[in-house]
């Protein structure tokens, strides 16, 4: 290992050669393949090798990582990519990303990285606002909305549990008065997920019926009291449904329940005021989960967790030693499960700041009419779409469950985009999830002409 520090990066630029690297792979976004091709795959053979003895070079490295791992790559930062729920990465996300690599910061306390600490803070207040939450919910920067999940109902535990005279930090859950759960029948994996790490187990939920589109039914919920914890959904992953909030957080709070939000990437909807009345009623709840690398288009990871009692998410989520001392400020880690992490708060920042309410919300905008655009052109194709799309989700059926699957099979294989699939309520779709800032109208139209081509080939 070189001992100059200064000397071993300038030797061979190999920072400016990885962005000259980078700039050439997001340039080459509009024209490769969005998924790898087969030999795109089997050259990540290369990196099957034993553990090296010998030192490698860095620009070694890099080039190596370049040649075999840049084509294998899915292109989702792309505008073609409509699988999942995944955002692009806006460009000042990506470069903030870049300049808080070389900063390297521990986040974990304020005194390892006022930066980090500081930008935390702002950028929280500012999803806060944007997500019209109560102005003093306290939260957290984790990896994903499964984490941000985790962490409310750990927050959730605590409050419910110490009201009950139960200290779940020192006694924890075996012999604890019992919490009841309740969450819909379209509930996300990853809230069912994040139940049984918090000690909740799946058979011990209460699920309430959902309409057609994956709304939880507001009448049929079981009684509540003060050791329920509600769990509703602001998006569904499948169709974008909302659950009603307002007439769920009203009767969860006259019984002196707990709600917790799911809002993964459809919160992002209330900056936009054209959508907004679907998120009504959400910031009555008591926490929030949400992810930045989806809508918002902030790279990964980048997951939110809001509550409206920070105590409790402070009582849940602080850990003390005599060397990790704390300050009279804000500290990262009382607020999160992990300890040491990444700055995730400099590229949240960035790309709020980069964006500002308008962008946020014309992201927000264009990403919803694409949706309704695919919609428009499989029905006049003839092709049913199961969803009503009401934000940048859209459902497809092609007809038969294997008819769909082998159109799906065959988009993927195209390459020209990449769309996945699911099982709605018992029928085989694609699902076409529009979430990246770079997806343009000419985009769309090229991609819905691959699908319906593809499409007619096997419904023929
Ligand atoms: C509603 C909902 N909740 C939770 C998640 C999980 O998100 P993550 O993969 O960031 O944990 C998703 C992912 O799409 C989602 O749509």
């Amino acid at each position: 290992m070189a001992l100059n520090p200064n000397e071993e990066f300038a030797r061979d630029n190999v920072l400016r050669r990885a962005a000259e690297k980078a700039r050439t792979y997001i340039e080459g976004l509009g024209e490769r393949r969005v998924a790898p091709s087969h030999k795109d795959l089997e050259n990540l053979a290369n990196f099957r090798e034993p553990f090296p003895n010998a030192p490698t070079d860095s620009m070694q490295v890099l080039e190596m990582l370049d040649s075999f791992g840049s084509p294998a790559t899915i292109a989702s930062t792309g505008g073609r990519y409509f699988g999942f729920v995944q955002g692009g990465t806006l460009p000042a996300s990506l470069a903030a990303n870049w300049l808080a690599g070389a900063w390297d910061q521990n986040a974990a306390l304020r005194v390892m990285s006022p930066v980090a600490a500081e930008l935390e803070e702002v950028a929280l207040r500012w999803v806060t606002e944007a997500l019209g939450l109560p102005q003093n919910c306290e939260g957290g920067l984790v990896t994903c909305a499964t984490t941000a999940n985790f962490t409310a109902l750990v927050a959730a535990r605590h409050a419910l549990l110490a009201q009950a005279g139960w200290n779940v930090e020192d006694d924890g859950m075996f012999g604890a008065p019992p919490i009841r759960v309740i969450v819909g029948d379209e509930v996300h994996a990853s809230m069912l997920k994040a139940l049984r790490l918090a000690g909740f187990g799946k058979k011990r939920l209460v699920r309430v019926e959902v309409d057609g589109q994956g709304r939880m039914c507001a009448n049929k919920l079981p009684p509540l009291n003060d050791r329920t914890i509600l769990c509703v959904q602001a998006g569904n992953v499948n169709t974008g449904a909302f659950d009603p909030a307002a007439e769920i957080c009203a009767r969860a709070h006259e019984q002196n329940a707990w709600v917790h939000v799911d809002g993964a990437f459809g919160l992002w909807a209330s900056v936009s005021p054209k959508y907004a009345n679907l998120t009504a009623g959400f910031g009555h709840a008591d926490s929030w989960a949400t992810d930045a690398h989806k809508w918002p288009n902030v790279n990964y990871d980048s997951g939110i967790v809001l509550v409206k009692d920070g105590l409790a998410l402070r009582s849940a989520m602080t850990m003390t030693a005599a060397y990790l001392e704390a300050g009279a400020l804000r500290e990262p880690m009382y607020h999160t499960p992990e300890a040491s992490r990444r700055a995730r708060g400099v590229e949240l920042w960035a790309a709020l700041k980069s964006l500002g309410r308008e962008g946020l919300c014309s992201l927000i905008e264009r990403t919803c009419a694409h949706a309704q655009r695919f919609a428009e052109g499989f029905q006049d194709a003839g092709f049913e779409v199961l969803n009503d799309v009401v934000i940048n989700q859209v459902l497809v059926s092609f007809g038969s469950a294997e008819v769909t699957h082998e159109v799906i099979r065959a988009v993927q294989e195209d390459g020209t985009c990449w769309c996945g699939g699911t099982l709605w309520q018992g029928k085989s779709a694609m699902r076409v999830s529009v979430s990246s800032w770079a997806t343009t109208q000419a985009d769309v139209e090229r991609s819905l002409e691959v699908i319906l081509r593809i499409a007619s080939k096997f419904s023929s």
